[in-house]
């Protein structure tokens, strides 16, 4: 009898395909998400591009996601979720590459979302170790929207259909709807894997693919909200391609929060855009559970 009540389960998953978080999962999540590593260390700073290489122990949040075509950087918000920018896969609702036209596809709202059918799609460590490859669902936040574009909106939610294996290199981060963690002034940092190199295009393919940490400041927000500037002038960091993705952390009461995900940059100066968490708190929770 117990047997087939599991059975029944199993199926029901595989079946139903419901690999948001419960709300037990949602709460015990709450509880430990961000508080690795232990404590927040204190960085000796060096006025390089994009930031210092770290170590992915310093930053377990910091995974980074491959596709057919090519890879950013992304944040792992709970075992079964990660999240990133939508132009990392698609700059326009409309421009489908060949292999995403060929999947499954529905809007819910206004968000746009892809069922992959293989093992194209997959998340990875700081050292390169395959966490998952067995994503469920791509949502785009917004893509549903007539006239969206990354400009519009940037945010993108990948759903695993199993749970990462935790530890000190692969571990979530939390999300909030706490306004104050996005204030005016209010100092974060960036954790990505674009190049360090002060030319924005990297032409000499130098420090790319690296784990990196750098400090910046909030500026401002825009568009409704949907996206906050930062700006690492204080401390000579910018952002830089493949940074796309990238987790925009604020550190209170021992929990590391994302408060936002890389959009765009500047190549001429220190100002930078990133995804508001807050403003896609509700769509977030919709689609993860996380709530
Ligand atoms: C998720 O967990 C948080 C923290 O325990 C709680 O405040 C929130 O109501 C929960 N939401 C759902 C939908 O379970």
């Amino acid at each position: 009898m117990y047997f087939f009540f599991l059975l029944l389960y199993f199926l029901a998953e595989e079946i139903w395909c419901d690999y948001r978080l419960n709300s037990e999962k949602n709460q015990s999540l709450k509880a430990y998400c961000g508080t690795k590593p232990s404590h927040q260390g204190k960085f000796d700073r060096r006025p390089i591009a994009g930031g210092r290489e770290i170590s992915g122990k310093e930053a377990p949040w910091a995974v980074y996601i491959q596709y057919p075509s090519s890879w950013c950087s992304a944040t792992m918000i709970s075992p079964r979720h990660i999240l990133s920018a939508s132009h990392c896969l698609m700059k326009n609702s409309a421009e489908f590459s060949e292999s995403l036209k060929r999947l499954r596809r529905e809007c819910d709202g206004n968000d746009l979302i892809l069922y992959p059918d293989n093992n194209e799609f997959s998340v990875k460590n700081s050292y390169g170790a395959l966490l998952s490859d067995r994503v469920f669902k791509i949502v785009f936040s917004n893509y549903c929207y007539p006239q969206a574009t990354f400009r519009y909106d940037d945010m993108m939610i990948w759903e695993l259909k199993e749970s990462i294996q935790l530890d000190d290199y692969a571990f979530p981060a939390c999300i909030s709807n706490n306004l104050e963690f996005q204030s005016l002034d209010t100092e974060v940092r960036v954790t990505a894997y674009g190049h360090n190199s002060w030319d924005f295009h990297n032409s000499d393919g130098k420090g790319t693919s690296l784990l990196r940490d750098g400090t910046f400041r909030i500026i401002g927000g825009f568009k409704e909200g949907r996206f906050i500037a930062i700006s690492g002038d204080k401390w000579a960091d910018q952002i830089r391609p493949g940074d796309s993705g990238g987790s925009v952390i604020h550190y209170v009461n021992g929990q590391y929060y994302t408060i936002g995900s890389i959009s765009t940059a500047s190549q001429t100066d220190f100002y930078s855009e990133a995804t508001s968490v807050y403003a896609h708190y509700s769509q977030i929770c919709h689609h993860t559970g996380i709530c």
